[in-house]
């Protein structure tokens, strides 16, 4: 008896982890579906042959239909979810995918990306889940490119750039690409490592002069977390951030950050006389009025220009141009 009651829970337990790995995987989705459908069908066929048939041909048109729309992989939203709830900073996850979403860039930029562990601290080498070493880098990075993989398949051309002291010719470097492309992200990435986030701010400023760079809408700043560097970087940035452009500042509490980071030393004690980072931010907007900042209590902090970032529902002549194509 106890033989075919824990026989019956495993049964139950395996159909369980199959019908949730059917639900996260959109292929499977449509079958799980599909078939969920086609026994309705069949019951119904029983009673009541028309039904039945209607119900057949709208469930292949509803399919046709929806093989042709672009960015319905649910699996990058399974990704961020998985983020959101089970990482090390859930505080940031959903702030950068939506505003990635929301304000519909052509150009994100982000100051600081690290390396990754992958496939080490992955259990079982999945991409898909959240590492569990605390000093996992390229989390951002896959958030935003996620949200440039649903934009791009939406028409919005868009990349990523990500800037960082640490070297390509390093072997992290290797898994960074692996990671990406394990997750189907490589294509939207422009990794520009080896440099300063600073001075390759000021070199893309001569570069968008000369018409041979775009201006940013989206900029992440986490890299090097002093008052002086923090200051810097807004200061750059603030020269080449298009008219809508947003800029989200992560650790913005940080008054030191973790000592003994490599590539990255903590403030000293002129930096934390004037707040650190924070204060970065505060003597930022101080100095340029047309940039408010907004609080939410976590550690990331956003910076926009002239208070409007989303345009009202009742004042729609100061939307965007939207960049959908229109629906099939
Ligand atoms: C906190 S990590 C970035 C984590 C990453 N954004 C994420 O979500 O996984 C900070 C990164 O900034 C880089 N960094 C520090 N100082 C820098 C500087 N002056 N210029 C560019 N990158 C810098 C470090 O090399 C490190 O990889």
């Amino acid at each position: 008896m106890r033989a075919v009651l824990s026989r019956l829970l495993a049964t139950k337990r395996s159909v369980r982890i199959a019908k949730s790995w059917l639900m996260t995987h959109p292929r499977a989705l449509w079958g799980y579906r599909g078939l969920r459908l086609r026994i309705q069908a069949r019951r119904w066929s029983r009673k009541d042959k028309e039904s039945a048939i209607a119900l057949e041909r709208w469930f292949e048109r509803q399919s046709a239909h929806r093989r042709k729309l672009p960015g319905t992989d649910l699996a990058y939203l399974e990704m961020v979810r998985r983020h959101a709830a089970d990482g090390f900073t859930p505080y940031m996850v959903l702030p950068l995918f939506s505003y990635a979403l929301l304000l519909r860039p052509e150009r994100i930029v982000e100051l600081g990306c690290s390396y990754t562990y992958y496939p080490e601290t992955y259990r079982r080498a999945d991409p898909w889940v959240v590492s569990d070493a605390m000093s996992e880098g390229l989390v951002s990075t896959r958030l935003l490119l996620a949200a440039c993989r649903f934009l791009d398949a939406h028409g919005v051309r868009v990349t990523l750039t990500s800037v960082d002291l640490r070297t390509a010719d390093h072997p992290l470097f290797a898994r960074n690409e692996a990671l990406l492309r394990d997750l189907g992200l490589a294509a939207w990435w422009q990794p520009a490592m080896g440099v300063d986030s600073v001075s390759w701010l000021r070199e893309e400023e001569e570069r968008i002069r000369a018409g041979s760079a775009k201006l940013i809408d989206l900029a992440f700043v986490d890299s090097n977390h002093t008052y002086a560097h923090v200051r810097a970087e807004l200061e750059a940035l603030r020269r080449i951030m298009a008219g809508r452009g947003v800029m989200l500042i992560d650790n913005c509490y940080a008054l030191t950050y973790e000592p003994g980071v490599d590539s990255m030393p903590g403030d000293g004690a002129k930096g934390i006389s004037h707040g650190g980072e924070y204060g970065a931010i505060l003597d930022f907007v101080g100095a340029h009025p047309e940039w408010s900042v907004e609080w939410d209590g976590s550690d990331l902090a956003v910076l926009k220009r002239d208070g409007e970032l989303v345009p009202n529902v009742s004042s729609p002549e100061s939307a965007p141009p939207p960049r959908l194509r229109p629906p099939v």
